[in-house]
C-alpha cells in the first residue's frame, strides 16, 4: 500500500487554494514519501498557495526531513490578470501585483506544518545557480513556458541523488489535452531522453521518475 496522508492533512489538501486534484496529490504524497526514506530534503518549485506544499510537508514530517519550497509568489505568466487562472484575491491592493505568500502561509500554518517547510521566495534559476545540496526529490511545478520549464529542470534535476525521484507536473502529451502549454512534457522527455532517469509512474498529468545513473 502506498503511503497516505492522515485525513486531517487531506482535508487541508483539499480546503487550500492551488491547482493539484486529489488523486495527483495522492501520488505525489506516496512519491514523496518513498523519496524521504534517502534521508534528503525534498524540493518543490512552484509554491502558489501551498495546496501540493502540505503533502511535501506532511511527508517530510513523516519521516523526518526538510521540505523546502520555491515561488517568487507574483504568479505565472497564466495566473496574471485577465487571464484564465488568474484569482483576484491574490492580489496585493497597495502594489496592485499578485503576492500569494500571505495565502501560502496562513494554509501552512493552519495545517500544523510550518516547522516541516523552508519557503525560499525568489526567482528559481537564480537559486538553483547557488544550490549545492543533494535532493531526496524535485517536483516542478513552476511556470510553464519553455523558458522556465527547461530552467527549472537543467537548474534542479542536477541536485537530484542516485535513486532520488524527479516529479513533474502538467504533462500532457497530447496538446488537446493542455491550456498552459507542453513545456513540462517537453521536459519530461528530455529527461527520459538523457538516460537518467526511468518512468516510475504517471497519474493523470503527474509523472513520477527516478535517477537510475548520472546526468541531465
Ligand atoms: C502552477 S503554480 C503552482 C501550483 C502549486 N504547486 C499547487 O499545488 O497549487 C506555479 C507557481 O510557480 C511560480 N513561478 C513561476 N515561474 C517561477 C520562477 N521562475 N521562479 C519561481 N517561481 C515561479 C508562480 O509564481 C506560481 O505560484
Amino acid at each position: 500500500m502506498p503511503a497516505a496522508p492522515k485525513p486531517e492533512t487531506l482535508a487541508a489538501f483539499e480546503q487550500a487554494k492551488g491547482f493539484m486534484p486529489t488523486r495527483e496529490g495522492l501520488a505525489l504524497h506516496a512519491a514523496a514519501t518513498e523519496a524521504a526514506a534517502l534521508g534528503l530534503p525534498l524540493l518543490e518549485v512552484g509554491t502558489y498557495c501551498g495546496r501540493s506544499t502540505i503533502l511535501l510537508a506532511d511527508a517530510a514530517r513523516e519521516t523526518g526531513v526538510t521540505a523546502i519550497t520555491i515561488d517568487h509568489h507574483r504568479g505565472s505568466e497564466e495566473q496574471q490578470p485577465g487571464w484564465d487562472y488568474h484569482d483576484p484575491d491574490t492580489i496585493d491592493p497597495e502594489l496592485g501585483r499578485m503576492d500569494t505568500l500571505p495565502t501560502f502561509r496562513r494554509t501552512l500554518h493552519k495545517a500544523g506544518l510550518e516547522d516541516h517547510v523552508v519557503a525560499i521566495v525568489g526567482r528559481s534559476p537564480q537559486i538553483a545557480a547557488f544550490w549545492r545540496t543533494p535532493l531526496g526529490l524535485v517536483f516542478i511545478d513552476g511556470g510553464h513556458t519553455d523558458e522556465h520549464a527547461t530552467a527549472d529542470y537543467e537548474g534542479w534535476a542536477p541536485h537530484i541523488a542516485e535513486g532520488g525521484l524527479l516529479l513533474i507536473h502538467d504533462v500532457f502529451p497530447d496538446p488537446e489535452d493542455e491550456f498552459t502549454g507542453q513545456a513540462p512534457y517537453r521536459i519530461y522527455l528530455q529527461a527520459l531522453e538523457s538516460g537518467a532517469f526511468t518512468e516510475v509512474s504517471a497519474t493523470d498529468s503527474l509523472r513520477v521518475l527516478r535517477r537510475t545513473r548520472a546526468g541531465i
